[in-house]
């Protein structure tokens, strides 16, 4: 399996398109946090490495596995608790809990008491299903550097992030911006 990427992709992260394409090749398992500036690329790629694997289910069915939208999560668990549905608590609750966990957007849900604590423990179950192997591939993306991770959860969970995930700092680039002023000329 390789990864396939967009037409006209600029390979600005070669060293992680090559650690992406030896972890594909050597199956699927593989523990991806890419952190970055907006537009840098992220959520491109992330949906690159999504298209480009063959999703089975435990049972062996191919799937394609959905994005993850942090804030839309948040707004989702707000909505559940508010109607005391327990059915869509327990989904949010759960949503990190697959073979596949694909989440964008970390730390761009709401900055509230309630979304913090939701995914402080939403991010520990995931480090412990990683770990008892029970997740197989997960892909971050985030604003957020290593210190903000730590500050806006809590430094116990960015020790273990850094214990199971490759760790990627994209290169500080806006490609939206670039392609609007490229467009104004
Ligand atoms: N390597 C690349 N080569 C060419 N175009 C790219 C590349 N990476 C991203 N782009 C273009 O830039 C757009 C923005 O990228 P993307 O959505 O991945 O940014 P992001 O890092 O997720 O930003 P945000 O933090 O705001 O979510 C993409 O839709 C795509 O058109
Ligand atoms: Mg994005």
């Amino acid at each position: 399996m390789k990864l396939q990427l967009p037409e006209g992709y600029e390979m600005n992260n070669q060293n992680l398109i090559n650690w992406i394409n030896e972890k594909l090749e050597e199956g699927n398992t593989f523990f991806l946090l890419m952190s970055g500036n907006t537009g840098s690329g992220k959520s491109y790629l992330m949906q690159a490495i999504l298209n480009s694997m063959n999703c089975k289910s435990t049972g062996g069915i191919p799937f394609t596995p959905q994005i993850i939208d942090c804030v839309e999560l948040a707004n989702d668990y707000v909505t559940a608790i508010r109607t005391s549905i327990s059915d869509d608590i327990c989904a949010c609750e759960n949503k990190f809990d697959s073979r596949y966990v694909f989440i964008d957007d970390l730390g761009r849900e709401p900055k509230t008491q309630g979304a913090n604590d939701l995914f402080l423990r939403l991010l520990y179950r995931l480090h412990s299903s990683i770990k008892i192997g029970k997740t197989c591939v997960c892909v971050i993306t985030t604003n957020m550097g290593a210190d903000e991770i730590t500050n806006r959860y809590d430094p116990a969970i960015m020790s273990r992030l850094y214990e199971v995930f490759h760790f990627h700092e994209m290169k500080p680039k806006d490609f939206r911006k670039l392609k609007m002023d490229i467009g104004k000329y």
